[in-house]
């Protein structure tokens, strides 16, 4: 195979071993084909390409030979630009950081479970499971099927949906009666009015690639008049931002409960627990809020 470019070596980097660029090769081609588009999270076609340029080439290959085409023949061209290790750590760094989550949920599935067995959202407020009977329901993002679980048995017909096929693997052990399909709030794999509920929780961001104005045209698209959608996010800016649309917030009572993990657990969850934000007392006990949105479809 001719290499796209040449590529640049780099000595490893202290304390960033835990996921790094080369981790984009857990990104499946149809995850990539999706989302790998030009300025798609704001990172532009040279970020990228100076950030692959530092890559394994077999991952560089991974990344174009399945990105949207437009975004390859960019990061083809600018591979050819004069480019400094700073520079190239830099985009590492950005296009790392934008895609953390992703790479640990596609690459390190099993981990993000741990992560999830750790987190206690108040589901039966968010979403109470009074009101779904004979109700079809959509769970967005629904990564391990957490919500699903919760209103399996309540429910006439359970859809989830997520990106990540390895958490909708986790997902379909825990809910074998729920229809499963890989997608997002970008592009919802449903037939206009056809959900009565909607739920999501930690999944709705305010990117159009991960939600957005957009998502929230699809959530509304595939209700039925009369539905509902009810999103929770844990993300202060998030919140804002869905205020800020004037969608109605929903005040909630409750927050997510965590319990800390063994000291000797993987690094990745104790870094995740980090990144969440959260901060466990002499117990072990951590507490975050949730933010609770409602949109009903009129009749
Ligand atoms: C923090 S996890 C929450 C998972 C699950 N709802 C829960 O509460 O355990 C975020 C989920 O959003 C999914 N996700 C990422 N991009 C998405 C998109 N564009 N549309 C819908 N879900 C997305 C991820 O794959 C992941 O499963």
């Amino acid at each position: 195979m001719t290499p796209l470019w040449q590529a640049v070596d780099l000595p490893a980097l202290p304390g960033r071993s835990l996921l790094w660029i080369d981790d984009l090769r857990h990104l499946s081609p149809e995850y990539l084909a999706r989302y790998f588009r030009p300025q798609a999270q704001g990172i532009s076609p040279r970020v990228l390409a100076r950030a692959l340029r530092g890559a394994a080439p077999e991952v560089a290959e991974h990344v174009l030979g399945h990105a949207a085409p437009e975004l390859t023949t960019a990061v083809r061209e600018h591979g050819a630009e004069d480019v400094d290790r700073a520079q190239i750590r830099q985009a590492q760094l950005t296009v790392a950081t934008v895609y953390f989550w992703e790479m640990a949920y596609h690459g390190r599935p099993e981990v993000y479970e741990q992560f999830s067995a750790r987190q206690q959202p108040p589901l039966a407020e968010l979403f109470p499971v009074t009101g779904v009977h004979d109700r079809t329901v959509l769970d967005v993002g629904t990564g391990g099927g957490r919500v699903l679980a919760h209103l399996d048995g309540h429910a006439a017909r359970l859809y989830g949906v997520d990106p990540c096929r390895p958490l909708l693997a986790i997902a379909a052990t825990k809910v074998p009666g729920a229809v499963l399909h890989e997608g997002g709030f970008d592009r919802l794999p449903l037939p206009d009015c056809s959900v009565d509920l909607v739920v999501s929780h930690g999944a709705y961001q305010v990117s159009e690639e991960r939600g957005g104005t957009s998502g929230l045209a699809e959530v509304r698209r595939v209700l039925r008049p009369g539905g509902t959608a009810r999103i929770a996010v844990a993300n202060p800016s998030t919140a804002q931002h869905l205020r800020s649309t004037g969608v109605t917030e929903i005040a909630v009572r409750g927050a997510i409960e965590w319990t800390a993990p063994p000291a000797d657990a993987d690094p990745l969850l104790h870094h995740l627990l980090r990144l969440a934000h959260v901060h466990f007392d002499e117990q072990g006990r951590g507490r975050t809020p949730v933010w609770l949105f409602e949109i009903v479809r009129p009749a």
